[in-house]
């Protein structure tokens, strides 16, 4: 299990990365046409000129969600996003940074700290968020931040969930290729050979190319995952094309960054595991959000993609 500390710096290089979305998953989900739909009919219910807020907001998503939303509507929202992870979205973001504009971004707030006063916003809106969060403290907080007759929507990992059992695999699969399959180390050592033309430059290419081999097929059995197939193609490919790099030193530093990488994104999966809600998970945080004072709460299982698979869990509220 990996501390929050490094979980945080995962989320940090990954914000920094500039996607707009958080996890890569089989069916897109963050962009999925029925989860934006979803959002819009939320935003529907809300007046012009409505204060959102967006708590572990990442680079955005739903504030460019809700954002277009009023463009297309022609009515205006002030949007705030917050995370606890170094996020900049404005400055990070740079293919899609037109989706953002005018919405303000605040790094390293925790949702269960909201440095705001009370009754500040019309809506408080977290994709999965909140279930990442001590959720009795962050209810508490939303609860606080919230006017009177203002709305929440949180949309939350489900555990049966096609995000949760498309990343799955692929955890598993970075998992043993970082700490297992002895792929990276047996790549750094034919790379310091040939770099340094040694006399074993023979016996570690050889050795690398045999972990390589066995790795594909490894990973084949492990279940299909292409962006882990990739990673191993382009290990292969670097391998091949290192004198781009000049010396040794400038291999090792681009392979630490792809160990790094990959180490990261095994982080992420392991939190989103951690945090994805159960049908008893859901029905506790509706608990939890009536016991801070939330009314006309309502759970839906929300369903995307062309075989409708279940994406995540949709919770809405009116604060009291
Ligand atoms: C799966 S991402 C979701 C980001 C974004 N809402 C989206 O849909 O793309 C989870 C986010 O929760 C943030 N986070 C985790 N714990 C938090 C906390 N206690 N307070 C605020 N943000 C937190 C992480 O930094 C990360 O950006």
């Amino acid at each position: 299990m990996s501390s929050t500390g490094d979980k945080q710096k995962a989320w940090d290089a990954h914000w920094r990365s500039g996607s707009l979305s958080s996890l890569s998953s089989g069916d897109k989900s963050t962009e999925a046409p029925e989860a934006i739909a979803a959002w819009n009919g939320f935003f529907r219910k809300l007046s012009g000129g409505a204060k959102i807020l967006d708590i572990a907001t990442g680079n955005g998503i739903v504030p460019a969600h809700a954002r277009a939303f009023a463009q297309e509507f022609h009515t205006t929202f002030e949007i705030t996003g917050i995370d606890r992870a170094d996020i900049d979205p404005l400055a990070t973001v740079t293919e899609q940074r037109s989706l953002l504009e005018g919405i303000t971004f605040l790094a390293g707030i925790a949702a269960e700290d909201l440095p705001f006063e009370d009754a500040l916003f019309d809506a408080v809106t977290g994709q999965y968020a909140i279930e990442y969060t001590n959720m009795v403290e962050t209810a508490g907080e939303v609860a606080r931040v919230l006017k009177a007759g203002g709305r929440f929507r949180f949309v939350c990992h489900a555990r049966e969930g096609g995000i949760v059992t498309f990343n799955a695999p692929k955890a598993q699969q970075c998992a043993w290729l970082l700490k297992q399959s002895g792929v990276f180390e047996s790549l750094s050592a034919a790379a310091r050979a040939a770099f340094e033309n040694s006399p074993e430059r023979e016996e570690t290419r050889t050795r690398f190319r045999k972990r390589a081999v066995d790795a594909r097929g490894k990973l084949a059995k492990m279940g299909e995952n292409q962006e882990v197939q990739d990673l191993l193609n382009n290990l292969v490919q670097v391998y091949i094309a290192r004198d781009q790099f000049g010396n040794y030193a400038g291999f090792e530093k681009w392979l630490k960054g792809v160990f790094e990488e990959v180490a990261g994104q095994l982080q992420m999966i392991q939190a989103l595991e951690e945090a994805a809600l159960d049908f008893d998970g859901i029905d506790r945080l509706s608990e939890v959000l009536q016991k801070a004072g939330f009314d006309e709460i309502a759970i839906a299982e929300l369903h995307a993609g062309p075989n409708k698979t279940l994406l995540a869990w949709q919770i809405e509220g009116v604060r009291v």
